[in-house]
């Protein structure tokens, strides 16, 4: 599946910066292809627009914000949050355009990111109610570019069999490859997969965890939010919960942003955020390794033979399964170079 192919696939929130980038004035960022420019208005609310002026073409994102317009960097033609042209300064009594004149994108915040959707997006940005919970702290983890494609991303979170290889030299058991299967509820846009997977307790996580035991025990429920957003809730038998939330937003058909908080049940000064960054990003970096050195346009159709499978694949060909469903319900079929779909 090329993803920049499937209008579909712009029919989803995805976040796209960190909030606070914008104090520095507008952003780019290009989203399934489509280049915007992002910015906060002096109100608040938050914009995203085509990064492409309607004078010159010039990129709107190397301009500044000025009485809530953002302001072309070539002439000074100033746009508003839904595009619509408000001053030419080379013929200051034009007026507004009358119709937007750049297009523009649904575009909000929450969790400290700014989420854009390119067209009506199906569903809504999840609500996670550990944000504002007392009892929980949020922990910004990543936000970087990977080349590969947002659904390899994905299905390695559902993959339980890889923790034993990929992550070997960090908390797996390579003598231990066949994982416990999870169990999957599945609903429209989403699925849980639930499973207690044993995992070596690493000196660093015997700090972070506060448990002195050789072995510990994860017990997941992983959320499946299509189509690149994932929220991995690992509870350990101390209590202690880490939830992972993690999107692949899709840049390109070979690229996406890593976007990656947590949430814990824990304070500072059990466990510094710092020490608690530091082994997921040993962990991460495994997985962008192996995830980087795979082919960006992933087989769909899982009867092509173009990939194998084997039985701890289960959430992944779900994946795969639901998002061939959506597509069709959507009048789509998969777009691939491997091969042709009748429509
Ligand atoms: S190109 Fe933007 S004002 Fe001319
Ligand atoms: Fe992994």
């Amino acid at each position: 599946m090329l993803a920049t192919r499937q209008p579909l696939l712009r029919r989803f929130w995805y976040p796209v910066l960190p909030a606070s980038s914008l104090e520095e004035g507008p952003q780019p960022f290009t989203l399934l292809g489509q280049r915007l420019v992002i910015w906060r208005q002096d109100d608040g609310q938050y914009a995203a627009l085509e990064d492409r002026c309607a004078h010159r073409s010039a990129a709107l994102s190397k301009g500044w914000v000025d009485k809530g317009a953002i302001v072309c960097p070539y002439h000074g033609w100033a746009y508003d949050l839904k595009g619509v042209c408000l001053r030419i300064p080379q013929r200051p009594d034009s007026g507004p355009s009358k119709q937007p004149v750049v297009k523009s994108f649904a575009c909000s915040e929450r969790y400290g990111y700014v989420w854009v959707a390119l067209d009506d997006p199906l569903a809504p940005i999840p609500d996670w109610a550990e944000e504002g919970d007392p009892a929980y702290r949020r922990i910004d983890q990543f936000y970087e570019p990977w080349n590969c494609a947002s659904f390899r991303l994905m299905e390695n979170s559902f993959d339980n069999a890889h923790i034993h290889f990929v992550h070997r030299n960090t908390f797996g058991d390579i003598n231990d490859p066949n994982p416990p299967q999870p169990t999957i509820e599945r609903d429209e846009l989403s699925f849980v997969a639930r499973s207690d997977v044993p995992v070596f307790n690493t000196e660093e996580q015997k700090r972070n965890l506060r448990d002195d035991s050789p072995v510990t025990i994860r017990h997941i429920a992983a959320t499946w939010y299509l189509p690149f957003l994932r929220r991995l809730h690992i509870r350990y038998p101390s209590g202690l919960e880490h939830i992972i939330i993690t999107a692949a937003t899709p840049v390109a058909d070979d690229a996406c942003q890593v976007v990656q908080f947590c949430f814990r049940n824990d304070t500072e000064a059990d466990a510094p955020a710092a020490n608690i960054i530091a082994f997921d990003r040993r962990v991460t970096a495994e997985d962008k390794e192996v995830l980087e050195a795979t082919d960006h346009d992933v087989p769909m159709d899982m009867n092509s033979g173009i990939e194998k499978h084997m039985p701890s694949d289960q959430p992944g060909l779900l994946m795969r399964r639901m998002l061939l469903e959506l597509l069709a319900r959507h009048g789509e079929t998969e777009q691939t170079r491997h091969y042709h779909h009748a429509a």
